[in-house]
């Protein structure tokens, strides 16, 4: 069979699934299996198509129909003009994410900082942090996950985009990679803050070891400034969990760990928003992306947390989808005890 009539008989197939954008998918996949771009494959359609190319097709095709992601099959997805290096471990890099990292580089322009430290929290594949670093290269990146698979994932982006020595990764929950960093630096009340807040202890370095009878952390090795950051931006799970089930085929492909936000979808950021004033400079910016939904709720929560110049910013389809505070410049303590 020709490339033009393998790709007619693999768009037939992806309809059902993939709608309008079955013969751009069938495209895609092909080109994928014969290791060529799209515009070579289509200056080709009649070339000979081999049988252990019209095998490796129908697989990916299967599995298409089955509701995988396209990006997961191909192993990439654009996003900021950049090529991302995707898996099951990491959520698939969203369109309307972009808004989030255009408003964090025209907060960066607008307040000039010389040398502003960014942390991204929730990192997936590390699309936020890298990008900003690509488009921002005065800024030092600190990205922290959950998962250590996503982060593998991360990293190897940063060493594809040539920006491993200006963002580092770190695994943890939300922050807290960072207070391992800020419990070796004198002044910063680290354990008083968790314990102001609740938490049993703090949860310790990851992978780190005891030697007479303390803590010694590699991440200690995070070079920490006693001023904080300058901006932190997240894009943590904020789907309700009760919504999960009801998610499109696709979506439900992608790690539960990236999509699942609690009861009502924000019991990362609220959490998070606890541990903000320990990290973030006075001043400083937080942004996250959120549901259209919760704009209302967020709002509020970000204005007890101690934030001003609340905005929210829209997507390409007029929805509220990121909001951003700016750190009055109150104490600490007042910001905890606000939330
Ligand atoms: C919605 S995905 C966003 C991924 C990527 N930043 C993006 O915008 O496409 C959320 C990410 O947060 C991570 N995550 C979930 N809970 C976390 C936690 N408590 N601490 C750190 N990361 C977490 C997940 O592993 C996942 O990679």
């Amino acid at each position: 069979m020709t490339v033009a009539q393998v790709l007619h008989r693999a768009a037939a197939q992806l309809a059902p699934v993939a709608g309008a954008a079955a013969r751009l998918e069938a495209e895609v996949l092909l080109a994928t299996v014969r290791g060529a771009d799209r515009v070579r494959l289509l200056a080709a359609l009649r070339e000979p198509v081999s049988t252990a190319e019209e095998e490796a097709l129908a697989r990916l095709v299967s599995r298409r129909c089955c509701g995988e992601p396209l990006a997961y099959l191909v192993g990439q997805q654009e996003f900021m003009s950049l090529t991302f290096k995707v898996n099951r471990n990491v959520l698939v890099p969203r369109p309307e994410t972009e808004v989030l990292v255009e408003a964090a580089l025209k907060v960066l322009a607008q307040e000039g900082w010389r040398r502003p430290t960014v942390v991204d929290v929730g990192t997936g594949c590390g699309n936020i942090a890298l990008s900003l670093a690509h488009y921002f290269p005065r800024a030092r990146v600190i990205a922290t996950d959950l998962s250590g698979a996503a982060l593998a994932v991360a990293r190897r982006n940063a060493r594809r985009l040539g920006l491993d020595a200006r963002v580092s990764f770190y695994r943890g929950d939300l922050l807290t990679p960072l207070f391992a960093c800020r419990r070796a630096c004198p002044g910063l009340k680290a354990r008083a803050y968790l314990r102001a807040t609740g938490w049993p202890a703090c949860p310790g370095p990851y992978g780190g070891t005891r030697s007479k009878g303390r803590e010694v952390c590699p991440q200690w090795a995070v070079p920490c400034r006693p001023t904080g950051a300058e901006v932190i931006v997240a894009n943590l799970p904020y789907i309700p969990s009760a919504e999960l089930a009801s998610l499109p085929p696709e979506v439900r492909h992608e790690p539960r760990l990236a999509l699942d936000g609690g009861g009502d979808g924000l019991v990362p950021y609220r959490r998070l928003l606890r541990q903000v004033p320990l990290v973030l400079r006075r001043g400083g910016y937080l942004l996250l992306e959120m549901s259209p939904a919760q704009a209302e709720e967020l709002c509020a929560l970000l204005c007890r947390a101690g934030f001003f110049k609340v905005e929210i910013v829209l997507d390409y389809g007029g929805q509220p989808r990121v909001i951003l505070g700016k750190l009055f410049l109150i104490s600490r303590k007042k910001q905890i005890l606000g939330v």
